[in-house]
């Protein structure tokens, strides 16, 4: 079995990225395709996870301010959570960031993936967002001295 995070290169590689953002993030809600792209995709770093050259997981890098990153767009294929795919892919997020020479990460987490980023060693800062009048979001964050 190959496993591989890395950037996608190809249209196809872009395709199947998009696409399953857009099947695990946009569709459930019934949201228009296309919604799962934005404008930061053009400067952001991109981590995509290859099982045999088939994407099943992919992750996004922000800058957000003062030094820190900022995780989006996080999403595992359906059958695929829970075996240690997300993990890998906010690690492979997070050694771009240290690399770049961030302090820290922050993240606005779903209530469903507040358990496996508090796992990753985020904590919780404040309730943020409701996302399409129903997903709750909350910011959390890490510092990078406390990474564990
Ligand atoms: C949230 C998500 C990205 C996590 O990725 P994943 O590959 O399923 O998670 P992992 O298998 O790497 O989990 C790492 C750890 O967190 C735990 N975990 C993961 N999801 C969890 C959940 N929903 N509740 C409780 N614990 C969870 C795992 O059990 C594991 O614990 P362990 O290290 O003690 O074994 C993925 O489940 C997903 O795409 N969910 C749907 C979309 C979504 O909510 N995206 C996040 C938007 S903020």
């Amino acid at each position: 079995m190959e496993k591989i995070i890395r950037q996608p290169t190809t249209i196809d590689e872009w395709k199947a990225y998009f696409d399953l953002r857009y099947r695990i993030l946009r569709a459930p809600w019934n949201q228009p395709p296309g919604s799962e792209k934005n404008e930061g995709d053009q400067s952001a770093d991109h981590a995509a996870f290859f099982l045999n050259g088939e994407i099943i997981g992919v992750g996004r890098l922000d800058l957000f301010e003062n030094e820190y990153g900022q995780v989006r767009f996080m999403a595992v294929e359906n059958n695929y959570q829970g075996c240690g795919i997300g993990k890998s892919i906010v690690q492979y997020l997070e050694d771009s960031s240290l690399a770049r020479g961030d302090k820290g990460m922050i993240l606005h987490a779903r209530e469903n993936a507040l358990e496996f980023y508090n796992k990753l060693g985020y904590s919780l800062v404040e309730k943020s967002h409701l996302q399409f009048g129903e997903i709750q979001h909350y910011l959390m964050s890490k510092d990078y001295v406390d990474r564990k």
